[in-house]
């Protein structure tokens, strides 16, 4: 399992204690329940059909990935208050929805027509607790989510045994090459009149605390985690996935209409906002390991 050593504020190293708790393992029951607490805000956010990032840019990428048809069947795994499935079922697609706030799972179910069905419960535990039948999906989905999860292993091994062979998976993920909580920045070169990105660190892997409501004091937080692009494509190999494909997908926000309106869109042009990789199942899939 991949180490996570915090950065504090700015970029700076951890002091030593604040590291040792950086790199203690996260039972996965804290992701969930932090989710639950901005569950509310979340899906005020994405609505019916998604904010402007999922609805313009995501959504339609992922379907075009998925390559199903009317009448098949997609596991979106993390689901949150059901919007891929929303767009699925606009195609005629099914969808199984899993999560692990009992909020989201509430709302995506108030807004789900016949051909969607959601189902609360842990993405890493989807092989342990049989939340969805061996090799009953044509194809899934983890949108916007893996950066949440630790470890990597059950939950792509847990869409590896519920997708047939052959079929797909789409994971979106903010950029693993360009974004990385607190240590990301826009800065401006006066003399080249351009924006530029800078990264505080790209090559080891950490563990980001993100507060839910970052003005508040007692703001409940959850974890995220940046890891190097090879980690992924190594979790996706060692779960029986084959990458096949990928898009960067670029903002689709222009400038601010200000005097570095047109360097902002040209950098909008040049960064991805959101790396996709699409995997096929791998036959025959690799033994899953239980827990
Ligand atoms: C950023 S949201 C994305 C939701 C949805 N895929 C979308 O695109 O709107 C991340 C989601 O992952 C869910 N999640 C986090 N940890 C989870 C876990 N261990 N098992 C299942 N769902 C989890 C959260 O509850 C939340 O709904």
């Amino acid at each position: 399992m991949a180490k996570f050593p915090q950065r504090g504020p700015g970029g700076q190293p951890p002091s030593r204690r604040r590291r040792a708790d950086a790199e203690r393992p996260i039972p996965s029951p804290q992701s969930t329940t932090a989710w639950e607490a901005q569950a509310q805000w979340y899906d005020q956010r994405q609505g019916e059909a998604g904010d402007d990032f999922h609805s313009q840019l995501v959504l339609p990428a992922v379907l075009r990935q998925l390559a199903v048809q009317p009448g098949q069947t997609v596991l979106d795994c993390c689901c949150g208050n059901g919007v891929l499935g929303r767009h699925l079922a606009s195609h005629e697609i099914r969808s199984i929805g899993i999560d692990a706030a009992p909020s989201l799972i509430e709302a995506a179910r108030e807004r789900a027509g016949a051909l969607e069905e959601h189902r609360l419960g842990d993405a890493h535990r989807m092989l342990a607790d049989q939340l969805v039948a061996p090799a009953s999906c044509d194809a899934a989905a983890l949108v916007l989510a893996l950066q949440d999860l630790d470890p990597l292993d059950k939950v792509l091994r847990g869409c590896a045994h519920v997708v047939r062979p052959g079929g797909r998976l789409v994971i979106v993920l903010t950029h693993p090459c360009f974004h990385l909580p607190k240590a990301h920045h826009w800065g401006w070169d006066e003399e080249a009149g351009m924006m530029y990105r800078r990264l505080d660190g790209y090559a080891l892997p950490r563990r980001i605390p993100i507060k839910t409501f970052p003005g508040r004091s007692s703001s409940a937080s959850s974890s995220s985690y940046h890891r190097p692009l090879a980690m992924y494509l190594n979790a996706l190999g060692a779960a029986g996935w084959g990458v096949i494909g990928s898009e960067e997908l670029c903002s689709h926000r222009r400038g601010s209409r200000g005097r570095k309106s047109a360097a902002e869109d040209a950098a909008h042009r040049e960064f991805p906002v959101f790396l996709l990789l699409t995997a096929q199942r791998l036959e025959p899939a690799l033994p899953a390991r239980q827990g």
